[in-house]
């Protein structure tokens, strides 16, 4: 097991650190050498997917997360509504789905049970099924119409990551296909991206390269009661994500928060010491100066705050016990960097525990049973 995990001291650390490699395979051989984005293998008929009039992502877990950031990539890009739905209340609560509703089923596993059970019903009501699924010849691609695998090999820890930053990406290709074809973006618009997405990998890898700060806090942090996560925008799952590694690998009470939400409620919480990660929008988007203005809120309150912020954003420094720095990205993007320092966070956090980090209590990979 040890060769096994090539040198790190968990599966989980290693396939942290496998996350460039597992972004870059999904994207390869997916564009032609003009760059233009080819998705051969999504066989669904194209003169449906021109005709679809709202998309529905069903996943669950971590592969939920992904789903948010594809709505805000596909509402962006292609101008369709688009909705995200834990898979098990999709299933039982009568949604409005027929034959011009594209559902687009996210899972690492291919085998979990409730999102098998969200795509019979989806394709019961006359909706297209499109799965991303890491998992060849699994139940979800199976059962649906088309299928766009994530390539991000084998994923043995049962908290995802590089299945996550997989299932991200192609959720991006996707939606750039779907706004090819329907003509929402130019040919050259969608080279643009897709040459901007081709940059990720390497972005990723400087990421990982700066986080001993992380691993620090990590360890200072081990005997954290409570950790709240702040972002908006794509910075919102990011939070939410954050939150749940910290649940499954180090059992600490935390939450993930949209950070506009933070006056209706969630400041109530705040008192001095609390430990609050932000995630913060790149520079160049309007809701970079609102975040700034939350972090300097808490800040007031005392909270401790650690900050994830790109390269050369010094707004942020003022109000920030810690900052943590992330490459610059287009906004769109950003969760490819922005989730890494809390995935190692966790992880990091959970072995300074002396906790089993790729096989946590009560949790299963796949959860193969309702
Ligand atoms: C389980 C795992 C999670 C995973 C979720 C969805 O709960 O513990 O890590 O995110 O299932 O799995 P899937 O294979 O459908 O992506």
């Amino acid at each position: 097991a040890a060769a096994e995990k090539g040198g790190f001291d968990s599966f989980m650390a290693k396939e942290i650190a496998d996350q460039p490699q597992a972004v870059a395979d999904t994207l390869l051989g997916r564009s032609d050498e003009d760059g233009r984005l080819i998705l051969d293998e999504l066989r669904v008929d194209e003169a449906a997917l021109r005709e679809i009039d709202k998309i529905v992502v069903v996943a669950c877990g971590t592969a939920a997360y992904a789903g948010m950031v594809a709505k805000y990539a596909i509402e962006h890009w292609c101008r369709i509504p688009c909705e995200v739905e834990l898979a098990h209340e999709f299933r039982y609560r009568d949604p409005v789905v027929n034959a011009r509703t594209l559902v687009v089923a996210i899972s690492q596993s291919g085998e979990t049970m409730d999102t098998i059970m969200a795509v019979r019903h989806a394709r019961e009501q006359g909706a297209r099924v499109i799965a991303i699924c890491n998992t060849h010849g699994s139940t979800i691609p199976r059962e649906s119409d088309a299928a766009l695998y994530t390539h991000a090999g084998p994923e043995i820890a049962v908290a995802s990551t590089k299945a996550f930053l997989a299932q991200i990406t192609a959720c991006y290709l996707l939606g750039l296909y779907l706004a090819q074809l329907r003509g929402n973006k130019s040919p050259g618009e969608v080279t643009d991206i897709l040459g901007q997405l081709h940059a990720m990998p390497d972005k990723i890898a400087k990421t990982l390269e700066g986080l001993d700060q992380v691993r620090r806090m990590a360890r200072w942090m081990a005997d954290t009661r409570s950790v709240l996560f702040l972002g908006r925008h794509v910075g919102f799952p990011v939070a939410m994500e954050g939150a749940l590694k910290l649940k499954e690998l180090a059992y600490i009470h935390a939450e993930g928060f949209a950070a506009g939400e933070l006056k209706h409620g969630p400041i109530a919480l705040i008192e001095p010491g609390q430990p609050v990660f932000v995630v913060v929008p790149s520079p160049t988007s309007p809701l970079h100066p609102k975040v700034v203005s939350n972090i300097q809120e808490i800040n007031a309150r005392g909270a401790r705050t650690i900050v994830i912020a790109e390269e050369g954003d010094e707004d942020v420094v003022p109000y920030a016990q810690e900052v943590v720095r992330v490459p610059q990205t287009p906004a769109l993007l950003a969760p490819l960097v922005t989730v890494v320092p809390l995935q190692v966070f966790a992880c990091e956090l959970a072995g300074a525990k002396g906790l089993d980090v790729d096989q946590p209590r009560n949790l299963a990979k796949s959860v193969t049973v309702e």
